[in-house]
């Protein structure tokens, strides 16, 4: 009998820490990550794979779901066939055994996969685009992103210590937390958007119409499924249920690794949450850097301000 997904995570409880982070090519990734980046880069999917983009709590496990009861027809028993992370593999995932590596879970999975990744698109392995696998980017506003990911780095206890919230702050806004810079990530991705064929979400879209969203995808994918469907999809992908199923609130990735007591993985699902976080100063600070780093290119985030 193979041990499930969190009986690897208990078993190697003794191995996790708050691990370091480590550039590749310039960008901070969790140092498991950096130690096994060759094998990460060669990997090659297959063409009929799909791949979900994300910044690091913009929206993956929110979207992941989506797909994947859209590529089953709205079946909610089938998509409680096992968690988040067994079911759509977090490629470039590598944490301390016997928890499996992404790579590992994606080598006993026959294609179409549904793959997850939080890498720029520099760092995307190329034999994605060789292959011109449909890709799905999920944007959110920067503030509600940071905002998510100060309370995940509190509660994911193998990330770096997020530190007091001020200092955080200046970390995002420095691209110094893991994955890199969340300025470069959704511009990297936007501008490849047209010649890689690539659907560019935005979160605050999916808030406001989730219907219409779903619909979205489910066009780019080229799947058809009917209106009572569509409807079905878009309440089991409602925050409230999506936190209550056991399949998609990450209760699979137990203490010492997701700490739910801190923080809990599904935590608010909101836009504008960082009001509630930001000082007065800090959002002037802020919106005075992002004109900044932002200058160059024209991406239509709708709820900064
Ligand atoms: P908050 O911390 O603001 O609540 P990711 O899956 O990329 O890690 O993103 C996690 C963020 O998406 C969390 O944001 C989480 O609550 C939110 N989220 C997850 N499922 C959602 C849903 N069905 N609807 C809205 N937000 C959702």
């Amino acid at each position: 009998e193979e041990m499930t997904y969190s009986e690897a995570i208990m078993k190697a409880s003794n191995s996790i820490a708050r691990f370091p982070v480590i550039k590749v090519k310039g960008v901070p990734l969790m140092s498991h990550i950096a130690y096994n980046w060759d094998s990460i880069w060669a990997f090659r999917p297959d063409p009929s794979d799909l791949l979900i983009a994300t910044y690091p709590k913009a929206g993956t496990t929110w979207t992941q779901e989506i797909i994947d009861l859209l590529l089953h027809n709205g079946d909610a028993e089938a998509c409680k066939r096992a968690p988040t992370p067994v079911r759509s593999p977090f490629l470039e995932i590598y944490s301390p055994p016997p928890i499996p590596s992404g790579l590992e879970l994606l080598s006993k999975m026959d294609p179409p996969r549904l793959i997850k990744t939080h890498l720029p698109f520099q760092l995307v392995p190329p034999a994605f685009w060789e292959n011109k696998c449909k890709t799905i980017y999920v944007a959110r506003n920067a503030k509600d992103n940071l905002v998510s990911y100060y309370y995940f780095d509190c509660m994911n206890q193998t990330q770096p210590e997020p530190g007091p919230w001020e200092g955080y702050i200046h970390k995002f806004m420095r691209g110094e937390l893991s994955w890199g810079s969340w300025y470069e990530h959704v511009k990297g991705y936007w501008l490849e958007r047209e010649k890689r064929n690539i659907l560019y979400l935005f979160y605050e879209d999916m808030k406001e119409n989730p219907r219409r969203e779903v619909e979205r995808i489910m066009k780019y994918l080229d799947l058809s499924v009917s209106e009572d469907v569509i409807n079905h999809i878009v309440e089991l992908t409602s925050f409230k249920i999506m936190k209550e199923n056991p399949m998609t609130n990450y209760s699979c990735v137990p203490s010492p690794v997701f700490n739910h007591s801190i923080s809990p993985f599904m935590r608010k699902g909101e836009v504008g949450d960082w009001k509630n976080h930001f000082t007065p100063e800090q959002s002037k600070m802020f919106d005075d850097d992002y004109a900044t780093q932002m200058k160059d290119v024209n991406i239509p985030f709708r709820t900064l301000i």
